[in-house]
């Protein structure tokens, strides 16, 4: 199959320079999407060296197939991240050597109005990575004022949520994605639209994927799976994943947790990790220039003790 499509991974080669500390060990793209970063991974492979390529989008995976075709020693998962402990098991495979997770949705993804993740351009009101249940629709059509207004606070740290969602409720249903904008435009208007409307689409889009879910057990997952030495690396494109990513490598290089008004160690925490970026790796001012889907991304790596 060939489908054309252009694309830029970001922080291509910092990443993956950061990543493959042993160009012959076992290393997983978490989130293949369309292959750039998995791409590059291979290059840096040699031939006993083995990528695992994950990603719950059917399409992005039949892309990335594509592309990476004449590589034998990539293989294809199509599954959710949060599984990557059973589907490694089936694969006979119990110890990796690094992952990458490039976190949020692919450009295919966005650029797509058929599965409704821009507020750009009219589509179903979908969103759903792969192939789950819950739509965008669904959550808009039968959640309670309050369960909307919890998900567009939690998942969208939108202000004006508690409004958003009373109105919503009094008009629905909606099944396009450009009604629901008119919808919240009534509300919101001005310079503060854009970046609302950024927001409500970014937390339908994270309750109709579990997405902070999936990262917390992936990540615990794959550190448990990595072999000492083994490199984590991890693009954020927004607080809520940073957050998790910062909180989840704050514990994993501490040796005691315990609250700092505790004066003595109960918790026997031991750090199973070490900080390899003190600060973020983030984008030139020429990648964001190149490439503005960037700007927002921050990268952190720990490595396995
Ligand atoms: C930002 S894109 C990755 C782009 C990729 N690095 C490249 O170079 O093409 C994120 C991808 O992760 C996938 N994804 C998001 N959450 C996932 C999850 N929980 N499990 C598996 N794949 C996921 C999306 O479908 C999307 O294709």
């Amino acid at each position: 199959m060939s489908i054309s499509y252009q694309h830029t991974p970001v922080l291509l080669h910092e990443t993956v320079q950061q990543l493959i500390t042993r160009p012959t060990g076992v290393y997983i793209d978490a989130t293949c999407g369309l292959g750039g970063h998995s791409l590059e991974i291979s290059r840096r492979l040699n031939a006993k060296g083995s990528l695992y390529c994950f990603d719950l989008d059917p399409r992005a995976q039949a892309f990335a197939k594509d592309r990476l075709s004449e590589y034998e020693n990539v293989h294809f998962i199509q599954n959710n991240f949060d599984k990557i402990k059973m589907a490694m098991f089936i694969e006979e495979i119990e110890h990796i050597d690094g992952i990458l997770y490039d976190l949020g949705v692919s450009s295919m993804e966005i650029d797509s109005p058929e599965r409704g993740f821009s507020f750009m351009q009219d589509g179903p009101l979908d969103m759903r990575m792969g192939e789950t249940e819950l739509t965008a629709a669904d959550i808009i059509n039968t959640y309670s004022q309050d369960e909307l207004t919890h998900i567009f606070r939690e998942y969208g740290e939108e202000r004006f949520s508690g409004r958003i969602a009373r109105l919503i409720v009094e008009t629905r249903p909606y099944f396009r994605t450009l009604p629901l904008v008119n919808c919240i435009k009534n509300i919101i208007h001005g310079p503060y639209v854009t970046k609302t409307l950024a927001r409500i689409f970014q937390a339908l889009r994270i309750e109709v994927n579990h997405e902070l879910d999936a990262i917390k057990k992936s990540l615990a997952d794959a550190l448990d799976m990595m072999n000492p030495g083994g490199r984590m690396v991890v693009i954020s494109f927004h607080s809520l994943e940073d957050r998790i990513v910062k909180q989840f490598f704050k514990t994993a290089v501490t040796d005691c947790i315990c609250p700092p008004e505790i004066p003595v160690c109960v918790c026997g925490h031991k750090a199973i990790a070490k900080k390899i970026t003190k600060k973020p790796i983030i984008p030139s001012e020429e990648e964001i220039k190149t490439n503005p889907r960037s700007r927002s991304a921050k990268c952190r790596v720990i490595e396995k003790l």
